[in-house]
């Protein structure tokens, strides 16, 4: 069995990672420091495995509480892996933090943990001889255009210390891809608006405070946390007005990710980049509404402001990814609106 550390595995993402990884038979290491996750969610993740497979795989999923900047706990995580005769072949590294306006408040923090957290990974990484890596990269990554889906290819340029730290996390991969290409297993993966819940709705994202995506606020919307959806801008370049985005199904994504790792490792030493995306957009109107029917809630909105910073259109190109990893959304809209809601009701204050 192979054994897989995953940085921040007890987020959003990562927690629903853990759940795929566990069922396609990995071993699996997490540190997380929990700053901006629960230690529920991890429990809830073996809760399903229990339910579903009848199968208790407590002894596959070793948790470290621990943060990136302190390079002794990744180290401490190595070490374990190996005194248990399950060294660690590759890393999913999620760990980060992702608040774009946090970000331009508080650039230092976010070089330091997402860009220097990194680093310190990179290097216990190399001294342990685990040359794999999978990285949580971002479509904000890109320079965005009018009207026309997003390739790997496209220009980089992006406008918030976020997504500045991502992208100097993907050009220093290529760095040390450069010195030693046939060792280094490399994947970014540049999502685009991960969304929705595990159809159990044990597992969710439960984000601390008010949150400042679109979805999970139409969640608390809908259940009576907040009163209204405030839509950024009502004269977007588009046909009716608001933001258009592509949003994925974060189960999606989770496959995404085992697909990616299943990839790099029966392939040659490599470094790709491949956007996680559906290739479809929808508009902040359509998303509202699709979310009311498909629930039969409300939404009450109103309009105001463009949000700086904000774009009329980010859709991905996905096909790069679709023709090397055997992997496809299969997903929609109305599944993210009923596995998210499903969470929201069954969980009103998160873990
Ligand atoms: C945001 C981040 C992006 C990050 C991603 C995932 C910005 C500018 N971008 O993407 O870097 O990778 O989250 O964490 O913050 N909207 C409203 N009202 C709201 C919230 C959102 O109208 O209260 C609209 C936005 O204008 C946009 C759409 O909903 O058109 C989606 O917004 P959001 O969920 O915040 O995601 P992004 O901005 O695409």
């Amino acid at each position: 069995m192979k054994s897989i550390l995953l940085t921040g595995g007890a987020g959003f993402i990562g927690s629903h990672t853990c759940l795929s990884l566990l069922e396609n038979g990995y071993e699996i290491f997490v540190i997380d420091s929990y700053i901006n996750s629960s230690r529920k969610s991890l429990e809830n993740v073996l809760k399903i495995l229990k339910k579903k497979y009848n199968r208790n795989l407590k002894n596959s999923l070793n948790l470290f509480e621990g943060d990136l900047k302190n390079v002794r706990d990744i180290e401490a995580v190595f070490q374990k892996a190996n005194e248990v005769n399950k060294s660690i072949e590759a890393v999913i590294h999620f760990a980060g933090l992702k608040s774009v306006s946090e970000s331009m408040a508080y650039p230092l923090c976010y070089w330091e943990n997402n860009f220097y957290g990194t680093i310190n990974l990179l290097k216990i990484m190399e001294k342990y001889n685990c040359k794999n890596i999978v990285f949580s990269s971002s479509a904000t990554v890109y320079q965005t255009k009018i009207n026309q889906l997003l390739n790997e290819r496209d220009k980089c340029s992006p406008v918030n210390p976020y997504g500045q730290t991502k992208l100097a996390v993907e050009k220093l991969l290529k760095d040390i891809y450069k010195s030693a290409p046939s060792e280094w297993r490399i994947a970014c993966l540049r999502y685009f608006n991960p969304v929705g819940a595990h159809e159990s709705g044990l597992i969710g994202e439960a984000p601390f405070g008010k949150p400042n995506n679109l979805f999970p606020q139409i969640t608390k919307v809908a259940i009576g946390i907040m009163s209204e959806i405030k839509i950024f801008g009502s004269d977007w370049p588009t046909p009716d007005g608001t933001g258009i985005r592509d949003y994925i199904h974060v189960m999606d994504l989770s496959e995404g990710h085992i697909s990616s790792l299943n990839y790099l490792l029966k392939e040659k030493p490599q470094m790709i980049t491949l956007n996680l995306g559906t290739g479809k957009g929808t508009s902040v109107k359509e998303f509202i509404r699709t979310f009311e029917k498909i629930n039969n809630v409300e939404i009450p909105f109103s309009f105001v402001e463009r949000r700086p910073g904000d774009n009329a259109f980010v859709v991905a190109d996905n096909s790069f990814a679709k023709s090397i990893l055997s992997w496809e959304p299969s997903r929609n809209i109305e599944d993210i609106c009923r596995n998210g809601w499903n969470w929201q009701v069954m969980n009103p204050d998160g873990y």
